[in-house]
């Protein structure tokens, strides 16, 4: 049976708290992994929480989430914008992802409307702030049902 969830966050997102609270909320990452999880635990999911400030270990997370998870749950951060390297890696996992940003980056400057990495995934949501994330494993825990 599938059901292992890795949220993988990027550049930046360590910084949850802190960082412009009025756009990403108060939340800091570790209470933010804390909801999630319990949210993960009452559907039966089992979730894995990685973030990291550098590209090349995203793409090498990327690289082992073949092996160590059934989907991904990707907040790249900045990275979401223009990162092909990322956008390639997740291509050749083949997994089921969805796309979480905290903010509506349709909403916010031209830069965040474009993603590299929404037409590999099977949803993208934005602007729920921590709900995003209960939606993308219920819409992900859909897939494995379905599977
Ligand atoms: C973000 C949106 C990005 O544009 C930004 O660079 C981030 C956070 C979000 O969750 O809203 O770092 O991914």
């Amino acid at each position: 049976m599938r059901n292992r969830v890795e949220i993988l966050h990027g550049v930046n997102l360590d910084q949850l708290g802190s960082r412009e609270p009025e756009i990403y909320g108060s939340l800091t990452l570790g209470e933010l992994e804390t909801q999630v999880r319990r949210f993960g635990t009452e559907l039966g999911l089992e979730l894995i929480f990685e973030q990291t400030n550098h590209e090349g270990e995203y793409v090498e997370l990327l690289h082992a989430a073949r092996e160590t998870t059934d989907a991904l749950i990707l907040n790249p951060g900045a990275w979401t914008h223009y990162s092909y390297a990322i956008r390639d890696a997740l291509a050749s996992t083949g997994l089921p992802a969805v796309e979480v940003h905290l903010s509506a980056v349709s909403e916010r400057e031209e830069f965040r409307r474009h993603s590299v990495i929404r037409d590999h995934c099977l949803a993208h949501i934005e602007g729920k702030g921590v709900d995003g994330y209960s939606d993308a494993l219920v819409l992900l825990n859909e897939a494995f049902e379905r599977s």
